[in-house]
């Protein structure tokens, strides 16, 4: 059985895009990561989604990570690019075994 596929879980809900913040997130991230990562991409390895509210609200914008679960609140590029390989370097190895 294959791995699942490793996902970023953007909100934009009411809380987290009050001020617009969790829109620009999310056009941040898929720029950064259409750059970084275009093969996982394409092969759905990794994929992008937003969300209406993912029940965490903070005032600041909030992103979950599938399958593991973490969260974050206001997270830099940095920090999800980190999370991203990651969980992608956990799947390499699941692929492996
Ligand atoms: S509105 Fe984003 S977690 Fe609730």
């Amino acid at each position: 059985m294959s791995p699942p596929p490793v996902r970023l879980l953007v909100c934009v809900g009411p809380r987290c895009d009050a001020e617009g913040k969790g829109r620009t997130l999310l056009a941040s991230v898929e720029t950064c990561f259409a750059q970084t990562f275009p093969m996982e991409l394409a092969a759905a390895r990794l994929s992008i989604a937003t969300r209406d509210c993912l029940r965490l609200c903070t005032r600041d914008p909030v992103v979950r990570f599938e399958p593991s679960g973490d969260a974050l609140s206001n997270p830099s590029l940095d920090e999800l690019l980190r999370l991203t390989r990651a969980a992608l370097a956990e799947q390499d190895l699941a692929l492996s075994r």
